[in-house]
């Protein structure tokens, strides 16, 4: 945890922020996988990390902002649970660490909570993502499970997502770190992607090396030759020559703090010449985009400097024909480029994203566009110094899509379907870098990962380390 100072500052804005009223900020429980005591790993509620700090299941954070207090609801730990999963610290000295002002069991929540409801007081609380979290708010605001995420308060999630955004320098340091633990992930997997292997021993090696370093991956492990597949967490193939593999993969600091990389690479350890050519198109506009990110930009704006590179380096070797700016105007690069550039990141991968997409990447200036493709642009409004960003091209030949948009003779002049249909076992091609917005421009975190074609194969002539 961070010094209870921390912590204690945090919600001092809320209160500065919000007002009036309470600040309902629960934690998370642990969750049954196939019977109660067989859990998932457990994985705590991001906001009540950023709060209150505390890793642990059973919590719950209330903020009285009428008179500043702060109070943390727990149990302390009963004898069977020390048996079962050993001792615990005890509620009051995690509320020390969390700088609260007063600790009460879990239960007395309920009863805090109707007596404020009964004087008509507001309660603040964050859409829930858990239905277990939903089924909690009813009993405790008598609010029907049906109508909780839509009566989540607009004004608590504007106060989180601003502070959330802009994250402070022990934040970076814990984002760096975890870049660091996805470099020997990535490093690994690019040494291991050999002809005859199959994708699950290089996987189980990209998470065992998270584990290894103490924390799990920041979400499942995205590891295919079929690459076209955006997430695919399939694992059961065998890498070939000619194939392209990537890896998309990050891991979790013991704070939490994630990390969110894709590297793309060829089995085998050399790009043939068609490969070369696509991943320069992508590795080309990442770093555009690397070379634009400052404060004061519309994301949005990156994205379509992108998209725009995309269309003219598909031009260039015949697959798309046109005027590139006016096919990205229109979204025909999006066949190729079916996806955002980025989105934040922090204590969560795709950072803040059960607060609302809109409610973290886009504002009263900028809105979310409709067009196929721009349409999953998470981040879209102005950067700010001290956001945490992902910056992440692609390059994707989805034969289901070229057949669809061909079939309906989608942007026909701007598409040669005869040229693309000849690309359709290709695969696809992404480069993810995590990426701070400095006050003059960026800076890529962690330790830099092996990007370019020569470092690539560089980094594939050595074997891994068994
Ligand atoms: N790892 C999912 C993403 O890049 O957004
Ligand atoms: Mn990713
Ligand atoms: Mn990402």
């Amino acid at each position: 945890m961070f010094k209870p100072d921390v912590y204690k500052q945090r919600r001092k804005k809320l209160v500065k922020d919000l007002g009036s009223g309470l600040v309902l900020l629960p934690g998370n429980e642990d969750a049954p996988m196939n019977y109660r005591a067989n859990t998932y790993h457990f994985r705590q509620d991001s906001s009540f990390l950023y709060f209150f700090g505390i890793d642990q299941q059973g919590l719950a954070g209330l903020i009285d902002l009428d008179d500043d207090q702060h109070m943390l609801f727990g149990n302390d730990a009963g004898i069977d649970d020390i048996i079962w999963m050993g001792p615990r610290p005890s509620i009051l000295s995690l509320g020390e660490r969390a700088g609260t002002d007063k600790c009460f069991p879990y239960n007395d929540l309920g009863k805090i909570l109707k007596q404020a409801i009964a004087s008509k007081r507001k309660v603040h609380y964050l859409p829930p993502y858990r239905e277990e979290r939903m089924l909690r708010i009813e009993a405790w605001l008598g609010i029907h499970h049906t109508e909780v995420t839509r009566r989540a308060s607009p004004e608590l999630i504007k106060a989180v997502v601003d502070q959330r955004s802009v994250k402070s320098e022990e934040e970076i340091t814990e984002i760096d770190k975890a870049v660091n633990v996805a470099c020997e992930m990535h490093t690994t997997a690019m040494k291991m992607a050999m002809p005859g292997v199959y994708e699950r021993e290089i996987a189980g090696r990209v998470e065992g090396i998270s584990l290894a370093h103490g924390n799990p991956v920041s979400f499942p492990v995205i590891l295919s030759v079929q690459g076209q597949t955006l997430h695919n967490h399939y694992h059961g193939n065998m890498l070939k020559k000619g194939h392209i593999m990537v890896t998309d993969a990050g891991s979790e600091t013991s704070m939490r703090y994630a990390s969110d990389i894709t590297r793309s690479v060829p089995v085998g350890g050399k790009f043939l010449p068609e490969q070369r050519d696509i991943y320069e198109i992508v590795l080309s506009a990442l770093q555009a985009s690397i070379d634009t990110i400052k404060p004061g930009i519309p994301y949005r704006d990156i994205h379509l400097k992108v998209a725009g590179i995309i269309a003219q380096g598909l031009k260039d070797i015949g697959i798309m024909k046109g005027d590139p700016s006016e096919a990205v105007h229109n979204g025909a690069h999006a066949l190729f480029f079916p996806h955002g550039l980025g989105h934040m990141l922090g204590l969560d991968a795709h950072d803040m994203e059960d607060l609302g997409e809109n409610h973290v990447g886009y504002d009263d200036e900028i809105k979310r566009s409709d067009q196929f493709g721009l349409a999953f642009l998470r981040l879209g409004r102005r950067l700010q110094k001290g956001f945490v960003i992902t910056s992440e091209p692609g390059i994707y030949f989805i034969p289901a899509l070229i057949d669809k948009w061909s079939s309906e003779g989608k942007f026909k002049d701007f598409i040669n379907y005869n040229i693309a249909e000849s690309w359709k076992s290709f695969g696809g091609i992404r480069i993810e870098d995590d990426i701070l917005v400095t006050s003059d421009g960026c800076r890529v975190l962690g330790k830099p990962i092996p990007k370019t074609v020569a470092e690539i194969e560089h980094t594939m002539s050595s074997p891994v380390s068994s």
